[in-house]
């Protein structure tokens, strides 16, 4: 069996033999089939790329049908199990889990750069009091570009190292000082004898006491909340870090377009939208009258956390975020919205409309609950996301940057305007 496509255009009768490899056709190989010589060729149509890879990838694997997530071959639930966040980012970035030597070095690597130069406080105070920290956070990972002239030199290894040692390391203190601001409070400085999510936490909660001692059971939460959102192969904002970086910008500014991508609702805003949405029903009893409301599609409303483009069954970040809502719960005290969301999630799952469309929990659909009882507000959610995430950015930027096959990202369209036309002068327009 030759691993070939046969197309016939029966615009012309002309047959054409199309290599396969890795379940595709290249998309340029469609363009030898014309009508004649003037024609340009075939292309494909494919809005928001249903269909479409866009770039060869070691990093992560899904099986959406199966509900499997993989970092660089290792299932998404043994890592939550048994890594931490910054070696799960050392997975990511390198393809291999650290030896002891390898994880002291990279520890020590990310810790060194937890700080922000004072003229970044200043730029975070010039934001209104109420400003969304996401739109601080996107902002303000834009501005590090212009306080690291060298990250230009995106073709240096070394370089490119260093800023992705830079940004995992400040993006924690970026957020942390994003919600301070909304607050009102002083902003703390990192303190470097503390994990990743233990700084962060101090950063945070910090107030008068001289040693923050985070919550062991909350900064290992945090720890597999950030596991769980470190990457996802192509999403929305990853394919803009790639498409931003393919023009070969610095890391920051690419960063900085990837971070608006995430904060859509439809996307890392989801996990906001989901705690709004719950907040709105207000009761158990309210559900079924919530969901009525989504399958009629009133008001264009849809069950935020529900659904996904690549999972068409239970998302597996889900399940593990469900297991560890328990653990924080009995920290925090239970977040009363959980009754609403386990009844969602039960009549969901027994409905036909969204049963037949294969509509599961995502990964924001507790998340947020869980931010929430941690004492986050709402609006620190897709910054909470977006801390991990920097990693699964940086490592496929990486990955697109050295790739030889990657040229500018520069989609095609069909052009449906007007045809050429001579220009009226205003006095002789309709
Ligand atoms: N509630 C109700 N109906 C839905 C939902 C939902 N959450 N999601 C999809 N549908 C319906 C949709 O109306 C459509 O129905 P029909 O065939 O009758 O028109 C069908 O399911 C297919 O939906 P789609 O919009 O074509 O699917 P998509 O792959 O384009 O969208 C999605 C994926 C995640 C944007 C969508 O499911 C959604 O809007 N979910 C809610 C937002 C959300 O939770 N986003 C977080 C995603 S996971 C984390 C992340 O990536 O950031």
């Amino acid at each position: 069996m030759a691993d070939t496509l046969t197309i016939t255009d029966n615009r012309t009768g002309t047959s054409y033999e199309l290599p396969i490899q890795d379940g595709t056709i290249r998309a340029m190989d469609l363009r030898k089939i014309k009508t004649g010589a003037d024609d340009f060729g075939l292309m494909t149509y494919d809005p928001a790329f249903m269909n479409t890879a866009n770039c060869r990838s070691a990093i992560t694997y899904i099986d959406g049908d199966n509900g499997i997530l993989l970092y660089r071959g290792y299932p998404i639930e043994q890592l939550a199990e048994q890594s931490d966040y910054l070696e799960t980012a050392y997975l990511l970035l390198f393809g291999e889990l650290p030896t002891a030597a390898q994880r002291q070095a990279w520890v020590r690597d990310i810790t060194v750069h937890t700080m922000l130069h004072e003229n970044v406080k200043t730029f975070i105070q010039g934001f209104q009091y109420d400003a969304h920290p996401m739109g601080i956070f996107l902002s303000t990972v834009g501005a590090l570009s212009t306080f690291n002239r060298d990250a230009k030199q995106i073709f240096e290894k070394r370089s490119r190292l260093l800023q992705m040692n830079r940004l995992i390391a400040k993006v924690p203190t970026i957020a942390a000082y994003a919600y301070r601001h909304n607050i009102g409070r002083p902003y703390n400085q990192p303190d470097n004898d503390l994990s990743f999510t233990g700084n962060f936490l101090n950063m945070l909660f910090k107030m008068t006491e001289l040693k923050y001692q985070p919550n062991p059971v909350l900064s290992r939460a945090l720890d597999v909340l950030f596991i769980l959102h470190a990457d996802h192969e192509q999403n929305c904002s990853t394919a803009v870090m790639r498409s931003i970086g393919s023009s070969q910008v610095d890391p920051y500014s690419a960063m900085a377009g990837a971070a608006a991508a995430l904060y859509g609702p439809l996307h890392g805003g989801a996990n906001e939208a989901v705690v709004r949405m719950l907040a709105e029903i207000g009761s158990v009893s309210k559900v079924p009258e919530f969901i009525k409301k989504v399958k009629s599609g009133e008001g264009h409303s849809r069950l935020m956390g529900f659904g996904h483009r690549v999972y068409k069954s239970y998302d597996p970040r889900a399940k593990v975020i469900k297991k560890i809502a328990d653990l924080v719960f009995s920290v925090t005290g239970k977040n009363p919205l959980l009754e609403i969301a386990l009844e969602l999630e039960r009549i969901a799952l027994e409905d036909d409309y969204f049963v037949s469309r294969k509509l599961y929990p995502n990964v924001d659909f507790y998340s947020g609950i869980i931010y929430q009882a941690m004492g986050f507000p709402t609006e620190m959610f897709p910054v909470m996301f977006a801390i991990p995430r920097t990693t699964g950015w940086l490592a496929q930027w990486e990955e697109m940057l050295v790739d030889q096959e990657q040229k500018i990202a520069r989609p095609r369209q069909i052009y449906t305007g007007q045809q050429t036309r001579d220009y009226v002068p205003q006095e002789a327009r309709g």
